[in-house]
């Protein structure tokens, strides 16, 4: 119950992965922003990355307006490609948030890539190439070999690593202390029972 309320929201707050906070910082202070491919094990933050250096770039105003968020765990055929990402690829680049880096880019995040048909990477390598001027993609997965090397050779790519047990016993202190238990190290201990 506790992990969309704790999910990491700022480049920050996520722990370990230095390497992809390093360049995610950098794209956020104007280097520049790549096709990106996350990979990597269950619950090691790629969600969370993703949704934090858009939220960095764009701002809550124009988040939306800028990004567009799909599941291909959901809909991951040929037909979502040309329908919603080509759309959004399509339109006009809206106004910027003065507020906020505001690169003049939209992203498309595609998380569960891996469950995305063939011909839909196909159709998607294509789209990449020709919405280079103004939208870059971050992929997502769990299994790289399940995507086209199409895809990945067009990607800067970055493997999420397992969180090391000590990272996560600090992350779940804190909530637990956050969430006003008066001895959280019981249960961190119970907690780390269940990772050995
Ligand atoms: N490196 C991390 N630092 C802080 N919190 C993390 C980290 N990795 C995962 N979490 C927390 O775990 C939960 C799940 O994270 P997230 O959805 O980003 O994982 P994921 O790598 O996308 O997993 P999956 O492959 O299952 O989609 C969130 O609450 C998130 O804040
Ligand atoms: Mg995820």
């Amino acid at each position: 119950m506790w992990t969309e309320k704790y999910r990491a929201r700022l480049i920050d707050d996520i722990s370990s992965q230095p390497v992809v906070k390093q360049v995610m910082r950098s794209v956020v202070e104007g280097s520049g922003m790549c096709n990106t491919l996350f990979h990597g094990p269950s619950g090691t933050g790629k969600t969370s990355a993703a949704h934090a250096v858009c939220r960095a770039l764009f701002g809550p105003r124009l988040f939306y307006d800028r990004v567009l968020d799909i599941n291909a765990g959901d809909e991951n055929g040929i037909a979502m490609v040309r329908d919603r990402i080509k759309r959004f690829s399509m339109l006009m680049l809206g106004a910027r948030d003065a507020g906020w880096p505001c690169p003049d880019i939209k992203v498309i995040i595609l998380d569960e890539a891996d469950s995305l048909t063939i011909d839909a990477q196909s159709a998607l390598r294509n789209l990449v190439e020709t919405s280079a001027h103004n939208t870059r993609y971050i992929m997502i997965c769990n299994k790289i070999t399940r995507i086209i090397d199409p895809i990945t050779s067009r990607c800067q790519i970055f493997y999420f690593p397992r969180i090391p047990k000590v990272a996560i016993k600090e992350r779940l202190h804190r909530i637990l202390t956050s969430e006003g238990l008066e001895d959280p190290n019981d249960l961190v201990e119970i907690c780390e029972e269940r990772l050995r």
